[in-house]
């Protein structure tokens, strides 16, 4: 974001177009893209996952984002504030979208330590011993202490950064390290597909087997779609408000979407063909990307190293530009709504999550508090992107369809006649019936057979806290 979220008038806009279309897609572009996709799409059975994926993406999530930034514009506040100023008893959605941003910032920080360590322990000496690196790893996120450093210095960053009133050094960061990280991706997925063995890596990611399909696989990538492009929980309707009046939203949702989807299809490519070619399970877990990217350059001396620390220090400043837009989503909440200076806001939010993040990062290793024998950062994990988030971008859309008059939608994402879409019917019925019934359908399968696996409880709970706020809030 270009400017403060403090409600001045004539509110700030984004200095340039490509500004606001890099600091969106800087959202979603992060560790949901490189760390997540490939291994949930691992873990999912890998081709009809991606598959359901890609139609989740297309028809719910450009709609879901669309959606998202003609409500900011249009109301120019940020998430509680847009559904307040409309009507009281639907801010409710903002602030679960808080919520929700609050949580993720209760394990994306872990993630993002170790990104930043992995730099450290490549330059230390990572890839004089191949063989170890996969030890290594596991061996690294289960140590109670290491990983809570690097996870301090990392959320150290984002208070640097948010404290500031947002972000000159990061965004420049960004427009030079992505593109960086994306020439990076497509170097190691030529490398990796060169390797013997390489194809059956391809065949797993782009072969639906729909054998692999159920309930939970669906829930799966619909969660992802969400969480890769930062829907459901407000950040988008926050720099929504930010742009201005004359800007093209189809034209920016388009490019925000095809670049986020593009870098997760160019992680999986990426990964799989290395993975299937040095005999890894495809269902490996978390530590994918920290395990198979040294692993790949560790045969190729000093210019791997090169490669592989190019990688991470990419990956972790795209992680560093998804959590300040997280962060900034508190932070925004408590300066508006509570009154807060951003200097406490910031500090109040941090220490929130760094708490919340301790007890994920523990978790790892089997310690601290757990619900229904689930770990904290799995239980965030859970609650964030396979419920908040989906059931987040559900309302928006049955706020957008229903509480909201479809002409001055219409006026909204035309600019009062001025761009051409003629797709504005289709898209107003997706939100409108499509959206929500499609959503409520695989959420409640989903939990369903979540049971299955002892994570139902979970999400019940997940499901329970949004009934709760939804009921309380009425009352208002
Ligand atoms: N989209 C980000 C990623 O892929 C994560 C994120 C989710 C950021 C929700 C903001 C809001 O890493």
């Amino acid at each position: 974001m270009a400017t403060s979220s403090t409600t001045t008038q004539p509110r700030d806009t984004w200095g340039s177009k490509l500004g606001f279309v890099m600091a969106a897609a800087g959202s979603a572009v992060g560790l949901g893209n490189i760390w997540k996709f490939p291994y949930t799409a691992g873990e999912s059975g890998g081709g009809a996952f991606v598959l359901i994926y890609l139609l989740f993406v297309i028809f719910i999530g450009f709609s879901v984002m669309l959606t998202e930034f003609a409500v900011g514009r249009k109301t120019g506040v940020s998430a509680v504030g847009a559904f307040k100023k409309t009507d009281r008893r639907w801010s409710f959605v903002g602030v679960i979208g808080v919520f929700s941003g609050l949580l993720i910032m209760g394990f994306y920080p872990v993630v993002g330590g170790w990104a930043i360590a992995y730099i450290y322990k490549l330059a230390t000496g990572l890839l004089s011993a191949p063989e170890a690196i996969g030890d290594s790893f596991g061996s690294f996120i289960s140590n109670p202490i290491e990983p809570l450093m690097w996870m301090g210095l990392y959320l150290l960053l984002n208070i640097a950064i948010v404290a500031r009133g947002i972000s000159g050094g990061i965004e420049k960061a960004g427009k030079v390290l992505m593109p960086m990280l994306f020439i990076i991706l497509i170097i190691v997925s030529i490398k990796g597909m060169m390797l013997p063995g390489a194809s059956a890596g391809l065949e797993f990611l782009f072969k639906p087997d729909f054998s692999q399909v159920d309930s939970g696989v669906v829930l799966a990538a619909l969660g992802q779609a969400f969480f890769s492009l930062s829907l459901g929980m407000g950040c988008m309707i926050t720099y929504g408000s930010y742009l201005k009046k004359k800007e093209n939203l189809v034209q920016t949702t388009a490019m925000v979407t095809a670049m986020d989807t593009s870098v997760a299809i160019l992680a999986g490519l990426a990964m799989f063909p290395a993975m299937f070619a040095f005999g890894m399970a495809p269902a490996a877990g978390p530590g994918l990307v920290f395990v198979v990217v040294p692993q790949l350059f560790a045969e190729m001396g000093a210019i791997g190293l090169m490669f592989a620390l190019m990688f991470f220090v990419g990956l972790s400043v795209a992680a560093l530009t998804s959590s300040v837009s997280l962060l900034e989503v508190v932070v925004s909440y408590l300066i508006d709504e509570k009154g807060l200076k951003r200097s406490t806001a910031v500090a109040l939010a941090a220490t929130v999550m760094g708490v919340l993040c301790v007890f994920s990062s523990i978790s790892l290793g089997g310690l601290g508090p757990q619900l229904f024998g689930t770990g904290a950062f799995d239980v965030f994990d859970l609650l964030t992107d396979k419920i908040f988030l989906a059931v987040g971008g559900m309302l928006v859309c049955i706020f957008a369809g229903w509480r909201l008059n479809r002409e001055e939608l219409e006026k909204e994402i035309t600019n009062d006649g001025d761009i051409k879409f003629p797709l504005f019917g289709l898209w107003y019925n997706l939100v409108k019936y499509v959206i929500p019934f499609a959503v409520a359908i695989v959420a409640i399968a989903g939990v369903y057979s979540g049971f299955e696996s002892g994570k139902g409880e979970i999400m019940l709970v997940g499901l329970g806290v949004i009934a709760v706020s939804g009921i309380i809030s009425k009352k208002l």
